[in-house]
């Protein structure tokens, strides 16, 4: 490939200059294939640690582990050129310090090549993200809803509802932006919260759940193609993945009962980078 025709990849500095403007459009991806046809269409890939739950069927984020999203950001990688690649620090691995989060993140930057790293940042964060991105990690800090903390903050369900929780995801939003976070996802408020925490942070805000009012949105792959009977509320799906493959499976199956498939090539089929 020549020097012209190579596709410069986003960098941090490109999405924090996005505040205010483009709406950013970001998306999980975990595989080599799907990142491979999300990447043209997206500013930011985050290997998220919903994983867990949408590719290995895990009932929480609880279980997933560092091996665990190292393995799926390598095969992310290895696909995705233009859009910049964030990998989700799991539950465990930066919370007790940020000597803590400093040896999970520099591991997962290091093995996979990624250019971020996310945390679930509630307010004691902050420390957390500062001693991060003095030492050259770029952090996206996840606010609002917090998977991760699901167990002790209520389920998942919408947060900032009441005054002391509208004050406490503001808290969070103002201890991530000051302490240097790119970037912060809310998760799960409604528009006036997330109009408030856009206005009152100096970095985009991308949203899940939080209304058009952020600076962009940012989606599970698979809810968003109707991989599953079940989506979240919020979500508009544009497929239904689900429905096609079983579809296509059964099909497959039916004609291989009936030995009636047809004999499309003689040869067995490689892929072109082998020919
Ligand atoms: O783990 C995840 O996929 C996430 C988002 C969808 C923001 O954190």
């Amino acid at each position: 490939m020549s020097a012209q025709n190579r596709i410069k990849r986003i960098g941090v500095p490109d999405i924090r200059a996005r505040k205010g403007g483009e709406p950013l459009v970001c998306l999980t991806a975990y595989d080599f294939p799907m990142a491979r046809l999300l990447d043209p269409h997206c500013d930011v890939l985050l290997v998220g640690d919903s994983l867990g739950m949408v590719v290995h069927g895990l009932d929480t984020t609880i279980g997933v582990t560092l091996d665990m999203m190292i393995l799926h950001g390598k095969a992310v990688m290895r696909a995705a050129k233009q859009a910049l690649v964030v990998i989700d620090l799991p539950f465990g691995t930066y919370e007790a310090s940020p000597e803590q989060a400093f040896a999970s993140a520099s591991r997962a930057l290091a093995e996979t090549g990624a250019q971020a790293v996310k945390i679930e940042s509630g307010v004691y964060a902050g420390d957390t993200i500062r001693f991060l991105t003095e030492r050259g990690i770029p952090v996206m800090g996840h606010i609002g809803l917090k998977p991760q903390a699901a167990l002790n903050e209520g389920g998942f369900k919408a947060r900032g509802r009441s005054q002391a929780e509208w004050d406490r995801v503001i808290a969070e939003a103002k201890a991530a932006d000051e302490a240097g976070a790119f970037a912060i996802v809310i998760e799960g408020v409604d528009e006036e919260l997330a109009r408030e925490i856009t206005a009152q942070v100096s970095v985009p805000t991308i949203g899940i759940g939080a209304s058009p009012a952020c600076d962009g949105q940012i989606l599970v792959t698979q809810d968003l193609l109707g991989l599953f009977d079940w989506a979240p509320k919020f979500v508009k799906r544009y497929a239904s993945l689900g429905e096609t493959v079983s579809d296509a499976v059964g099909r497959w199956a039916a004609d291989v009962r009936s030995r009636e498939f047809p004999a499309a090539e003689q040869t067995y089929r490689i892929r072109p980078n082998d020919r």
